[in-house]
């Protein structure tokens, strides 16, 4: 079959589809049968190279929706989102007794959190542990302030590890793209404050197509110690979240944010009740 994650970027997706008439058709060794046969048959062969545009395309009219979400991958793992080499060192301003060193003390979720909280959230205590204080006083702010900001001499980062045209979409998520996370998850259970029932009918529908109707489909360790999105999502809600809304950096997964969040809370809900083993 014609799905497969492989390929020499860190994730190639490559997906036949047959055409019909208009009609596009998942070319369908999933279903079988002749009508799958006859697509085959008399429809085109599309190769579609998804990396080609998401990972590391920019559209020809980028909306704001599209910039946010990318932003929004970048605090994640920008060399992942950019395909850019990761730096060696330790970042400057990762503290010295923190756990954590090379590459990883340079994603900006490490020292402010998945929930933007930094000190004050779920990163005050633990393995993540920085006192370094969260982002969730820039919302609203001018994106240019946080431009500056990441270019200044605490944060480091050069033109060459993050473009300008990059920095604008990161400043942008910051400024326009968190969310409350206290509203949409209770920070003592860790359960999304959700419909998991509705985010059932969501997750069939949009996420299964990749990570299977179980969540199982796709297993982000190793065989031996197996993670899969239920496991995730129990274990890092915030985390979870925040990829529902911005996508996986270096991975063709949507970025579902032009939804409303409350039903990606739902999603999120329902992906919290798949197995996590
Ligand atoms: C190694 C730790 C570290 C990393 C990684 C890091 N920051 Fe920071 N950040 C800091 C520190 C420390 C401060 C506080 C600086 C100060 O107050 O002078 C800060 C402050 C900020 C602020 C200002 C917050 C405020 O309310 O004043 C923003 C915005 C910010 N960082 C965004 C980011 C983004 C976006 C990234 C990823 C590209 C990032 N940071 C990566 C350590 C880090
Ligand atoms: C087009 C395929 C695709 C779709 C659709 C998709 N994903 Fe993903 N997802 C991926 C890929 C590929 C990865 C990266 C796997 C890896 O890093 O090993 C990923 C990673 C994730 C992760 C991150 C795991 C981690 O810790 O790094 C979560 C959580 C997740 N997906 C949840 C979802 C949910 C929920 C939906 C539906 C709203 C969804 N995905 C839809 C392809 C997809």
């Amino acid at each position: 079959m014609f799905y497969s994650i492989c390929g020499n970027s860190r994730f190639r997706l490559s997906v036949t589809i047959a055409t019909v008439l208009g009609g596009v058709w998942l070319a369908g060794a999933l279903i079988g049968g002749p009508s799958t046969a006859s697509a085959a048959e008399d429809g085109k062969k599309v190769e579609i190279e998804a990396s080609r545009d998401w990972l590391g395309g920019i559209p020809e009219a980028p909306t704001e929706d599209w910039g946010v979400a990318f932003g929004g991958r970048l605090y994640d793992n920008w060399a992942a989102a950019l395909d850019e080499e990761e730096p060696k060192e330790t970042h400057r301003a990762y503290p010295a007794a923190g756990k954590k060193k090379g590459y990883s003390t340079w994603r900006c979720k490490e020292c402010h959190g998945w929930d933007y909280r930094g000190a004050k959230g779920v990163y005050g205590e633990g393995s993540h542990f920085t006192g370094i204080k969260g982002i969730d006083r820039m919302v609203g702010r001018d994106p240019n302030l946080v431009n500056r900001i990441l270019r200044d001499d605490t944060h480091g980062y050069t033109r060459e590890m993050i473009p300008e045209s990059a920095m604008k979409r990161l400043a942008l998520f910051v400024t326009r793209g968190q969310h409350d996370v206290d509203r949409f998850i209770d920070g003592e259970t860790k359960k999304a404050r959700g419909d998991a029932a509705r985010g059932e009918r969501f997750f069939q529908n949009m996420c299964s197509p990749c990570h299977g109707f179980d969540g199982k489909a796709i297993n982000f360790r190793g065989a031996d110690a197996p993670e899969y999105v239920g496991t995730v999502a129990q274990a890092n809600p915030w985390e979870t979240l925040h990829k529902i809304r911005n996508g996986q950096p270096g991975a063709p997964m949507p970025a579902l944010r032009i939804l409303p969040t409350q039903t990606l809370v739902d999603i999120l809900a329902y992906t919290q009740t798949l197995p996590a083993k």
